[in-house]
């Protein structure tokens, strides 16, 4: 395992600490976050503990059930007590860039109608400003060129996330476009923008979500509220 590795997993283990027998729980989606599902497996199977997922994925909805955990969809629960996500870039406001796994759409819909969110990340995610990390849009395929083209005359530096030259998919079947913006000075004010333009369905720009960030550090894993 790598360092990095380790750290993400002594992080996905801290976290499983926050989950209580009873509780309804959000799963976000990254190999970070695969480490605290491995651990939360775990910790449901020693102490017998009832608790539901609610995965933000079809990936982490496949490991959680693979492990034992009971999982719901998100409209088959009235609430949602705490979820515990990764994230690709956080500041020191806590604002964040998530969706370099291709997800950020439903993590973002699960993580507004959760009562808390933590994120669980190694320290190389800490940044001062965020954006040299790409901004993940997902974006309907129709007109999605169209699109493109408009967040090009904007200066965004749009590309189209692909492998093997084919589009990667989302669990929605839509498309991602990255913004290679390098730095990112008023969040607040490109999140209002992305929101407004048509065929954009959500950007990875996380504002005001999470209050407590676990990260992982060669000392051990360090809360920070
Ligand atoms: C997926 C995400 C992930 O949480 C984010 O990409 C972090 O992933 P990892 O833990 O693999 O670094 O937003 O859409």
């Amino acid at each position: 395992m790598t360092n990095q590795d380790a750290l993400k997993q002594l992080v996905g283990q801290e976290a499983v600490k926050f989950i209580k027998d009873g509780m309804i729980v959000g799963l976000g989606t990254g190999s970070t976050v695969k480490f605290m599902v491995d651990a939360l497996g775990k910790k449901v199977a020693d102490q017998h503990l009832s608790i539901v997922g609610v995965p933000t994925s079809k990936r982490t909805k496949e490991q959680a059930n693979h492990l034992d955990i009971p999982t719901k969809d998100l409209d088959e629960v009235d609430h949602i007590d705490l979820t515990i996500d990764g994230a690709d870039q956080i500041d020191k406001n806590f604002q964040g860039i998530k969706g370099g796994g291709g997800a950020h759409l439903w993590e973002k819909i699960v993580a507004i109608n959760s009562t808390k969110n933590i994120w669980i990340v190694d320290q190389s995610k800490l940044a001062d400003q965020l954006g040299s990390f790409p901004l993940p849009l997902e974006v309907i395929p129709y007109g999605s060129h169209q699109l493109f083209q408009r967040l090009v005359a904007r200066g965004f530096n749009p590309v189209f996330r692909m492998i093997n030259n084919q589009y990667v998919t989302t669990d929605s079947n839509n498309y991602i476009i990255d913004l290679h913006l390098h730095q990112i000075k008023d969040p607040q004010n490109l999140a209002l923008t992305l929101d407004q333009m048509t065929g954009i369905v959500e950007h990875g720009l996380f504002l005001n979500i999470v209050n407590t960030v676990i990260v992982g550090q060669e000392n051990g894993p360090k809360v920070l509220q």
